[in-house]
């Protein structure tokens, strides 16, 4: 009999924005006449800058012609990619990251989900609240936890991240073996310093642990001091795997392309207590599992380092910043509290008590606005949402237009039926 794997019977129905497009495209429906904004999904709107579009194009005349023509590819990814990746977004910050440490992939989103298949069952892993689902998820699909309970599944040490910790995550107080970690963080756009990053890496090297760092959203850093790779941090290659992308950089969610950072004096330890090099062991999965990135998008990934390249990517990033900052300045105006919108394109939002899936719809409902509930990605979400920059500086204007309004007149019903509105902390 072909048996079901019962851990996908732990999960939630859906995937959390699988659940949120069905909930708007039915909002929609029944509504046909509404100008929806979708301030949810953390996905661009701007046309793939010049320079990305001409060495895609390049790429694709490449393919036309049997003298140039390419079939399989490296499944690592084509050297002229990795070598210019080494050195513009490491070598260069005085990071020591070699070409063939750097494995070209199609996003982040698989990449975190992947890596977790190299470790043993039932290592102990630490895992923020809240936190992108696909770590979490990808966990529980592997038989890392048990059931879901309250909010949380067993087995899974949840690091809360709240107002009280700058929504930082503490140390865990017992001994664990991975860590996930994000910084600019998805979902509350929080930042971490050199000195809070070194923190990590001297706990993953004392407790033989392994950080696996998300640095999908380093481009929107414009603070100087703030670390863009975690191999800023002296030690950091022997126990940190980065990932990244170009998906939010360079506006690639549709075009797909990142990579993930496999030092290679990184160990981890098999059953026997002997070290295992992890770059071996994803060096077999990847070329084992996938067959590359196509040409031309990885033709048109190098074209974002070029200098044109990089001054375009940068214009939008400072575009999409703008919006956040236009987002920020409207939340502060409504008196309410949040976190976010600088050096990240996320702004986390305190709902003042409001359970987050209500929020979703009093934000659907008035204001035909899409934001994310923030008990989509954990239980320490469950009074924020959080929006995103990642649309066009008219519809952000106007979704705040419209937020004014429908939060006002939400005000107004509340303190006319004599509960509470809670006064806004700064
Ligand atoms: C998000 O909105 O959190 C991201 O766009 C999702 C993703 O990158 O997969």
């Amino acid at each position: 009999m072909i048996r079901a794997n019962d851990n996908y019977s732990k999960l939630q129905a859906s995937y959390l924005f699988s659940d949120i497009a069905k909930k708007v495209n039915d909002y929609q429906l029944k509504n046909p006449e509404a100008h929806i904004i979708r301030l949810g999904i953390g996905d661009v709107t701007r046309a793939l800058a010049p320079e990305v579009i001409k060495g895609f194009h390049d790429g694709v005349n490449e393919m036309a012609n049997d003298a140039t023509f390419r079939g399989y590819g490296p499944e690592q990814g084509y050297a002229f990619l990795r070598e210019t990746i080494a050195k513009n977004d490491f070598q260069d910050r005085g990071a020591d990251i070699l070409p063939d440490e750097i494995f070209v992939s199609d996003g982040a989103k698989c990449d975190t989900g992947n890596f977790q298949e190299l470790f043993a069952k039932d290592i102990k892993v630490a895992i923020p609240d809240p936190v992108y689902p696909a770590y979490l998820d990808t966990n529980v699909m592997a038989g890392r936890t048990g059931e879901f309970e309250k909010g949380r599944y067993s087995g899974i040490i949840y690091m809360d991240c709240l107002k009280e910790n700058n929504f930082l995550p503490k140390l865990p107080e017992e001994q664990v073996d991975l860590i996930y970690l994000c910084f600019p963080n998805n979902p509350t756009g929080s930042t971490a310093t050199k000195e809070e990053l070194t923190l990590w890496v001297e706990y993953a090297k004392k407790n033989q642990a392994l950080i696996l760092f998300d640095a999908a959203y380093e481009a929107f850093i414009r603070d100087e001091a703030l670390p863009r790779t975690i191999y800023e941090i002296e030690g950091a290659r022997e126990v940190a795997v980065e990932f990244r992308s170009f998906s939010k950089t360079a506006g690639f969610t549709g075009t797909r392309c990142g990579f993930t950072v496999v030092p290679k004096n990184c160990m981890i330890f098999n059953s026997k207590g002997e070290k295992t090099s992890l770059h071996a062991m994803w060096n077999r999965r990847h070329t084992t599992k996938f067959n590359g990135v196509s040409y031309p998008v990885q033709k048109a990934a190098q074209a974002v380092y070029s200098q044109e390249g990089k001054a375009q990517v940068q214009e939008q990033i400072s575009y999409y910043l703008n919006n956040a900052d236009i987002i920020r300045k409207t939340i502060e105006t409504l008196g309410l509290d949040y976190v976010g919108g600088k050096n990240s394109p996320y702004i986390w939002i305190d709902g003042s008590g409001m359970d987050s899936w209500k929020f979703f719809d009093l934000l659907l409902t008035k204001a035909s606005v899409v934001c994310t509930p923030g008990a989509g990605f954990g239980r320490c979400g469950n009074n924020y949402i959080r929006l995103s920059a990642f649309n066009s500086l008219d519809n952000v204007t106007l979704a705040m237009e419209r937020l004014k309004k429908a939060l006002a007149l939400k005000s107004r019903v509340t303190n006319r039926s004599g509960l509470t509105n809670r006064s806004h902390v700064k």
